[in-house]
């Protein structure tokens, strides 16, 4: 795609690493309960599915689709459920699984959708997380990378679309642009 550079911010391997102690940690926390996975579409589906493989319970998968409204780069918080779960979630503990926070409107706007509706309780697992862009007050359980306030890509996270597919988090890099 186009002349733009990127550069590795944080290798496959050290993913694959992250990603099993947090599996690992929600095991613990969820034994003997039958929790309900919640993919955050489209990004998380990469982290998602590597995730709950390293997941040892009986979960149940689900996914939602969130639009939060604004340009590419920013977002003006209003936030839209285009895809909402199949399942009934009275009574449930749920795990939502993020690709990434950057304002947290978009994971404000979930966890307030899904308590409204008497699930049980709410844990937040996300891959990233830009503390600088918080503009929220939401409570991260699991936080795979914190990061500085720059856009990222690969592992599920687009730029226009694209990259999707790459195994690692790629960030573009001004010095060679
Ligand atoms: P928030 O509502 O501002 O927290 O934004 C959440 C959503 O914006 C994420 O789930 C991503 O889909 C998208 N997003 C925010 N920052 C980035 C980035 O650096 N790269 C790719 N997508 C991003
Ligand atoms: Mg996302």
């Amino acid at each position: 795609m186009e002349n733009t550079k990127f550069s590795t911010l944080i290798e496959k391997e050290k993913i694959i690493q992250r990603t099993e102690e947090i599996g690992k940690a929600l095991t613990q926390k969820f034994k003997g309960k039958t929790p309900i996975v919640l993919s955050v579409l489209n990004g998380s589906f990469i982290f998602y599915s590597d995730l709950i493989r390293n997941m040892d319970l009986d979960v149940i998968c689900d996914f939602v689709t969130l639009t939060s409204y604004g340009n590419n780069l920013t977002t003006t918080g209003e936030v839209k459920l285009t895809l909402d779960l199949m399942s009934p979630i009275r009574g449930k503990d749920i795990i939502i699984v993020e690709d990434i926070i950057d304002s947290g409107y978009s994971m404000e706007f979930l966890v307030s959708s899904l308590k409204s509706r008497g699930c049980r309780s709410v844990t937040i697992v996300t891959l990233l997380l830009k503390p600088s862009s918080l503009k929220t007050n939401i409570q991260v359980d699991y936080v795979g990378f914190e990061i500085a306030d720059q856009y990222v890509l690969g592992y599920g996270l687009d730029y226009q679309g694209y990259y999707r597919n790459l195994p690692h988090i790629a960030y573009i890099d001004n010095k060679l642009n």
